[in-house]
């Protein structure tokens, strides 16, 4: 049976039994806990806390997954056995509060054993220590003594969530192979393959451990369609069934070099890594220095130093991505519809490696005789990291191959040395703010409702590099106080301006407040003699204030118009709001045509035209994730996180300062579109009276 076989034969099983089918869903999930989609559940974690109706009480589907980071990772593995895949498909069935365990085992059971006709006798199951229901079921169904597990058998997505006991079903490969039966010390031998997991998905856990019954019992199933080939084909490798055979006949037709023994992890790596790579760019990723731009843009570039060994130079996942649209275009459409941008998104990225790639080799292969105990010093490791672009990961797996490792410890002393030095060059005093210690933070709950007498205390001044006590009229200094009105520049957004007052009498005159960490730093000019311990009022400059609220809200409805007219995988990737100005930094493959640009702003400004009610809220982030509010991958939310809501088009964790209606914006107009980095466009947008 081919992949496409098996594919059909689970799914219309699964209809036949009730169940609606559904497309896979994106690998990027709507889920800021989670770099990718790691199984074929990410997509329904919603409806199993409750918080979203299910499309339907049964569901079946085969899901695009990445496991590539985070607590679900099985890159080191991938090459060096036959099982592992970063991009993997997972076979599921769902049960949204519908059927149970009795009917998920059944239907299980009657699959392999009935359907696909394996063999019961080679079928071993697992179940959870504390299972007795489904330790009962497997006796009266399938006449098996299940082996009881702790830990195995247990199943969640990610450290909070939704969770379960599960069962798991494992092929006997054959009496001959080593390895032991699961739970066993040596389970992982290879004798016994895991071919499908039932988990019964009754529980949430919070961040503390805790457990709470879901509103409804429900089943998530998961089976690994590489395995499931290898079984019915035969197969002790998932790299030796026809998909990858053809992904890997392919690369031997580029590389031109036969496999043998030797080279085989190399052909496995590059076939899986295609995968990866292939599918999650056509998804919306684009490779950069962060989150999961970062794991791509590391997988792609494990992928050349593997094709180096085959002797091949430059290009080559580009080169294959057309092998791949032949060998899962008819499955996934995206591959396909993507295939220009996919292609030159990854030629940029190799044609930028390849070159670091063959310097930094030259440079470890000098370094690699002056080892010493078979630990590379991390300050290597760094000059690799810092000048070639060596993840630190495909260092590793390169002195894998010499039983080397890299003194991590000291690779991480460089990078956190680099980055204060960066720091001190372009933040200036912030690190001396940062350094100073002894200073509370600023209380600036104020800033949202600026209050008129506020009787701040000044706790610090900063003058020319140096902590004074006073400060003169013509001084540029910087000054700390235990609570303030102002907004200081953070999350894309300016800092106030205005003034520090006593009485009526200008003390001294804030360009722009900014932040030190949790400390307000209000910089200007001295206009009156000012001290430490002095009583003072921040008062802010409202005007400006308003002008920035309304590039926010601007900013906000502008992500919103990408998402409608572009696609959804739009995401953003920096901003700055000044007064009135908006530069807005997205996640998209080619430039905007003028069609497109002038839909954009023309919804923008429809939006503003409509004159919508903008809600400011505070909430737990549960509940703004179960209003699907829009988060920034990788930035950490605390337990009460602030939502704006502009009427039904936009919905976001925001911590800046808006506006009430979008009416008050006025007008919106967007000046530029232009490229910044590869896979990353910037806007640049004029609203209120700059725009009219
Ligand atoms: N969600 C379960 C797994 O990934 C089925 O194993």
């Amino acid at each position: 049976m081919t992949y496409d076989d098996i594919r059909k034969v689970f799914l219309n099983y699964f209809e036949q039994h009730g169940h609606k089918i559904v497309p896979s869903a994106s690998l990027i999930p709507n889920d800021p806990t989670l770099l990718f989609t790691v199984a074929g559940m990410v997509p329904w974690k919603e409806i199993f806390l409750g918080h979203a109706q299910p499309i339907a009480p049964r569901v079946a589907d085969v899901q695009k997954c990445i496991r590539a980071g985070g607590k679900h990772n099985d890159l080191d593995e991938v090459g060096f056995d036959g099982r592992h895949h970063t991009f993997f498909e997972m076979l599921g069935n769902w049960s949204f509060g519908d059927y149970f365990k009795e009917q998920a085992i059944t239907m299980s059971w009657d699959l392999l054993t009935n359907v696909l006709k394996l063999d019961p006798n080679r079928i071993v199951v697992t179940t959870h220590v504390s299972d007795e229901e489904a330790t009962a079921l497997w006796k009266k169904i399938a006449g098996k003594d299940a082996i009881r597990l702790d830990k195995d058998n247990w199943w969640s997505a990610g450290d909070v969530g939704p969770c379960g006991p599960c069962t798991e079903m494992h092929y006997d490969m054959g009496a001959d192979l080593p390895g032991g039966l699961p739970g066993s010390p040596d389970e992982d031998g290879g004798r016994y393959v895991e071919i499908w997991n039932d988990v019964f998905m009754q529980y949430n856990r919070d961040a503390n451990g805790n457990l709470t019954n879901l509103p409804k019992c429900n089943v998530d199933t998961g089976a690994g369609l590489e395995r499931w080939a290898s079984v019915l084909q035969g197969k002790l490798d998932n790299y030796d069934t026809d998909l990858f055979q053809h992904l890997m006949d392919a690369t031997t037709d580029i590389v031109k070099v036969k496999r043998n023994g030797d080279n085989m992890p190399s052909f496995k790596i590059i076939a899986d890594h295609l995968r990866a790579v292939g599918f999650a760019i056509a998804d919306g990723v684009i490779p950069s220095n962060t989150d999961r731009g970062y794991v791509i843009r590391r997988i792609l570039r494990r992928a050349m130093r593997h094709g180096q060994l085959l002797g091949h130079r430059g290009a080559l996942l580009s080169e294959l991505y057309p092998a791949l649209v032949h060998e899962m275009g008819a499955t996934y459409p995206e591959l396909a519809r993507q295939e220009k941008h996919v292609v030159e998104i990854i030629r940029n990225e190799e044609n930028a490696f390849a070159d670091m790639l063959q310097s930094g080799m030259k440079l470890l292969d000098g370094e690699l005789p002056k080892v010493q105990n078979n630990v590379l010093p991390g300050a290597v490791a760094f000059k690799l990291f810092d000048t070639y672009g060596f993840p630190l990961d495909l260092t590793q797996m390169i002195l894998r191959d010499k039983n080397m490792t890299v003194d991590v410890a000291e690779f991480e002393k460089c990078m956190t040395e680099q980055k204060e030095r960066s720091r001190a060059d372009t933040k200036g005093t912030r690190v001396l703010w940062e350094s100073r210690g002894e200073l509370p933070d600023t209380n600036d709950s104020f800033k949202y409702a600026p209050v008129a007498d506020l009787n701040a205390t000044v706790l610090a001044i900063l003058r020319d590099g140096e902590f004074v006590e006073t400060a003169k009229p013509g001084d540029n200094v910087e000054i700390a106080l235990d609570k303030t009105n102002f907004y200081g520049t953070q999350g894309g957004q300016v800092g106030d301006s205005g003034e520090l007052r006593i009485g009526e009498n200008t003390i001294v005159n804030v360009t722009e407040a900014a932040r030190a960490g949790n400390i307000v730093i209000h910089k200007g000019t001295v206009v009156s003699e000012i001290h430490v311990g002095d009583t003072v009022n921040p008062v802010i400059n409202a005007a400006i204030r308003s002008q920035t609220a309304r590039a926010h809200t601007a900013t906000h409805l502008l992500q919103a118009a990408l998402r409608k007219v572009l696609n959804t995988d739009v995401e953003q990737r920096g901003s700055r709001v000044a007064p009135d100005s908006v530069r807005f930094d997205f996640s998209f493959g080619r430039a905007m045509t003028e069609e497109e640009k002038t839909q954009v702003e023309d919804l923008v400004n429809s939006w503003i035209a409509a004159d919508m009610p903008v809600a400011h809220e505070e909430m737990k982030i549960d509940e703004a994730k179960s209003r699907g509010a829009m988060a920034l991958f990788g930035e950490k939310y605390g337990d009460i996180v602030r939502v704006i809501t502009a009427g039904d088009v936009s919905c976001e964790l925001c911590g800046g300062t808006h506006v009430y209606h979008t009416g008050e914006i006025m007008r919106a107009h967007i000046n530029k579109e232009k490229s910044v980095a590869s896979g990353i466009r910037r806007i640049t947008m004029s609203v209120g009276n700059l725009a009219e």
